[in-house]
């Protein structure tokens, strides 16, 4: 993979820097271009030292033996600017080659994947021309990372930073990534889920959310449209997802599933769904007094009942067990009538940022083991 990162002389462009580190880390090829403005604020040896790569900065430069513009833009995989001024913004979307980086964005193949972050002061980014030109290239393809709502180095509070690099990031990812899921509608779960016993105490328990979040990011970046409904966890929503739904409790997480299921193609149960819920909910808080004997009702099954009233749709589960792993997730797949089951040794993985699993359908066991976007991978190879 080669990206192509135009820079240009936002403010913001420190944090360009720790992009190209990020591209680093992720294995990527990157070259980057800046604009002679940006030069003015951060030396190209930032650059190239960070992001182990060349950096160029003007049209007319015959070190590399061969014609820049023209051999940059034919070799990206995806060309990504960042940050971009309402100056660079307003000449790609007007035609204007002037510099290397203007130049290149009229080179790049119709074909490659382009990705714009604008950065700048809220009256500048919310100006007719510069919302105009934005449109402009959102109609010829160019993915526009909007900007962030918070303080801006003017001083002023508004929309114009620099979002998360770990967004565009993920941008290029989904850009980049082969649209296996493309127009299926997977619903995935994630989490635990909280059950009340007063208004300060719960049931619950140890999951994190990490697996089906990494399970709703990999799924969008095959081309789904994503709906992750989650139970409370620390995380954020994960950036590409279509639709995200917040739930506590597992009679909350049943009705958003249900009321889905039916156009839904992809069903992935990650989340761990309390078996038992309070029998009551107590309108205050319980005073202690001696030993006390807490009445717990079963909580509905999703899985069993998606199962039941299953059509057209590809059904995955998962078995969080401690022991006698595939035995007891062989048992699930057939009493829950589902397609897959995802058996995990709950004990290792719960809350860690790697999987060990084991995916279980009626005619193979496979165990994979990786991070848990790794192993997400893993289990969408064995969907369609
Ligand atoms: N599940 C569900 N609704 C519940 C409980 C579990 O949809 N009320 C789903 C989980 O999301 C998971 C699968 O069922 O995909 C297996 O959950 P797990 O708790 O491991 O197993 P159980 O079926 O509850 O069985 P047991 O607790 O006896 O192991």
């Amino acid at each position: 993979m080669h990206v192509l990162l135009g820079v240009s002389s936002g403010i913001a462009i420190y944090k360009a820097v720790d992009l190209v580190s990020k591209f680093r880390k992720e294995g990527y090829e990157t070259n980057v271009i800046m604009t002679k403005n940006a030069k003015n604020l951060i030396a190209p040896a930032v650059f190239s030292a960070v992001g182990n790569c060349n950096v160029y900065t003007d049209t007319f430069d015959v070190d590399s033996g061969w014609i820049t513009h023209t051999e940059l833009s034919r070799k990206a995989s995806v060309f990504v600017v960042a940050p971009a001024t309402a100056n660079i913004i307003g000449k790609i979307a007007n035609g204007i080659a002037d510099d290397l980086l203007s130049t290149i964005a009229i080179a790049v193949p119709d074909k490659t994947p382009k990705v714009i972050v604008p950065t700048m002061n809220t009256r500048m980014y919310e100006n007719n021309i510069v919302q105009e030109n934005l449109e402009k290239l959102r109609k010829i393809g160019w993915y526009v990372v909007e900007p962030e709502v918070g303080h801006l180095a003017c001083g002023e509070i508004g929309k114009g930073r620099y979002p998360e690099n770990e967004k565009i990031l993920e941008v290029v990812k989904f850009l980049t990534s082969k649209k296996k899921l493309k127009d299926k509608k997977v619903l995935i779960t994630a989490g635990p889920t909280v059950e009340s016993i007063d208004p300060v105490r719960f049931i619950s328990n140890h999951s994190s959310g990490k697996m089906g979040y990494a399970i709703a990011t990999v799924a969008k970046r095959l081309g789904g449209n994503v709906t992750l409904i989650s139970g409370p966890t620390s995380l954020k929503k994960p950036y590409l997802v279509d639709e995200f739904i917040e739930v506590v409790s597992a009679e909350e997480m049943f009705n958003e599933t249900i009321m889905r299921f039916e156009k839904t193609d992809i069903v992935i149960m990650v989340a761990a769904v309390a078996d038992y819920k309070p029998k009551e909910v107590r309108k205050h808080k319980i005073k202690k007094q001696g030993d006390m004997v807490l009445e717990l009702v079963r909580t509905k099954d999703i899985l069993k009942e998606i199962g039941r009233r299953k059509s057209h749709q590809l059904i995955v589960g998962f078995a969080a067990e401690t022991e006698n792993i595939v035995e007891n997730a062989r048992k699930k797949l057939e009493e829950k009538k589902v397609d897959m089951i995802i058996a995990n040794n709950a004990t290792k993985v719960m809350g860690s940022d790697n999987s060990h699993a084991f995916i279980i359908t009626r005619n193979q066991v496979v165990e994979v083991e990786g991070s848990k976007e790794e192993v997400a991978e893993k289990i969408f190879e064995f969907i369609y």
